[in-house]
C-alpha cells in the first residue's frame, strides 16, 4: 500500500516547503496540506489541502481517515518569542498536538510520525560550543520546555507502544519561500528582506550573538532523510542533534555587503537576547551523521548568495 501523508502546519516557514518537495517523491494526490489557515498558492493549487486545528481531536481523526493516512509531519507550534508571550496557550498547542498524533500511531491509525524538536531543548548551564547529543538540558523558555518534554514522550511511546516516531532538534532555519513567524532566529530571514528592499536592518539581537543554523534545503533534505531511513538507524528516539553552520549578525552583515552594494546593519536589541543567550552556539551533530548518514552542505556564503539571488527574483529588484 502507497502511503498517505499528512503535513500539520503547511502554512508555516517549514511546512511550506516540505509539502512541496513531499509531493514531488509520493505524488500530489498523496500529500495532504493542512492548516488554520489557508496555505501557499503552490500547495493550494496542487494537491490537496484540509483546514484543521490539530488541537481538535476528533476533527484530526475525521481528516486522517478520510485521506487514509499512513504519515504525519506534526509542524504546527508556537516558537520560542512568541511563546513566551503567551505562556499557557503555547504549552497546550504545542504538548496537546503531539499527544494527539503520538495517539493516533499508539491506536496503530498511523504508522509514521516526524515530529520536529529544537536547539531550544538547551538552556544556560549547556556547554555552548558543539554542544553534544546528550548535553545538559535546562531549558528555560516555555517553548524549550515544551520541546524537551515532547522528547520525553516520544521516546517513552517508542519504548512502550512501539510507535514509531523519529525527531530532529532544528537549529535556526533560514529560507526565501516563506518567512518564520515567532522565533528568536527570525532575524536571520528578515535581514535578507529588509537589505533588499530597505538597505538597512534593526537587529534585536547583538553583533556578537551567535547561534546554530541551517539553510531550508539542508531542513528539508535531514527531514525526509530520517523518515525514509530504515527504523533500525534511527537509533535515538528522543531527537538527534543536526548542525548547518554557525554565525553572528555581524558575520552575516558582512557576507550581505560583500554581495551587495548598499547595506547598514543597526542594533536595538530586545527580550530575544536573553533567550538567544540561553542556546547553544554550535552543535555536534555526530550522532546523525553515524546512524542516519547526515551531512549538511550549506554555509554561510551560499545561504547569502541564494537568499539574495531568490528574493531579487521575488521582489523584482535588478543586482
Ligand atoms: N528557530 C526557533 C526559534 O527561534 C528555534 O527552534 O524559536
Amino acid at each position: 500500500m502507497r502511503d498517505n501523508i499528512l503535513v500539520i502546519g503547511s502554512s508555516g516557514q517549514i511546512g511550506t516547503e516540505l509539502v512541496i518537495e513531499l509531493r514531488k517523491i509520493y505524488g500530489n494526490d498523496h500529500v495532504v496540506a493542512s492548516d488554520i489557515i489557508p496555505s501557499s498558492e503552490e500547495i493550494m493549487s496542487s494537491g490537496p489541502y484540509e483546514k484543521l486545528d490539530v488541537t481538535d481531536a476528533d476533527k484530526l481523526l475525521a481528516v486522517v481517515k478520510k485521506h487514509h493516512i499512513t504519515q504525519v509531519y506534526l509542524l504546527a507550534a508556537m516558537l520560542s518569542a512568541k511563546a513566551e508571550k503567551n505562556v499557557n496557550f503555547a504549552w497546550k498547542l504545542n504538548m496537546d498536538s503531539l499527544f494527539n498524533i503520538l495517539n493516533l500511531a499508539k491506536e496503530k491509525i498511523i504508522k509514521k510520525i516526524f515530529w520536529p524538536s529544537s536547539i531550544a531543548v538547551f538552556g544556560p548551564n549547556t556547554k555552548k560550543e558543539l554542544t553534544p547529543q546528550c548535553a545538559l538540558t535546562e531549558p528555560n523558555t516555555v517553548y524549550g520546555i515544551s520541546k524537551l518534554t515532547g522528547e520525553r514522550w516520544c521516546e517513552y511511546y517508542f519504548n512502550k507502544f512501539n510507535v514509531d516516531v523519529v525527531s530532529i532538534r532544528y537549529p535556526g532555519l533560514i529560507g526565501w519561500k516563506s518567512e518564520p513567524g515567532g522565533g528568536t532566529t527570525d532575524y536571520a530571514v528578515h535581514i535578507f528582506h529588509e537589505a533588499l528592499k530597505n538597505n538597512t536592518y534593526t537587529c534585536f539581537l547583538s553583533e556578537k550573538t551567535t547561534l546554530p543554523m541551517m539553510y531550508m534545503n539542508d531542513a528539508i533534505r535531514a527531514t525526509i532523510e530520517i523518515m525514509q531511513t530504515k527504523a533500525e538507524n534511527v537509533k535515538i528516539r528522543s531527537s538527534y542533534n543536526i548542525a548547518g553552520c554557525s554565525f553572528n549578525p555581524m558575520q552575516i552583515a558582512a557576507q550581505i555587503k560583500s554581495k551587495q552594494v548598499e547595506f547598514t546593519i543597526n542594533y536595538k536589541v530586545d527580550f530575544r537576547q536573553e533567550i538567544a543567550n540561553s542556546w547553544p552556539q554550535s552543535i555536534d551533530d555526530s550522532e546523525a551523521m553515524k546512524d542516519w548518514k547526515w551531512k549538511a552542505q550549506c554555509n554561510l556564503e551560499k545561504i547569502t548568495h541564494d537568499m539574495l539571488d531568490n528574493l531579487r527574483i521575488k521582489y523584482n529588484i535588478s543586482k
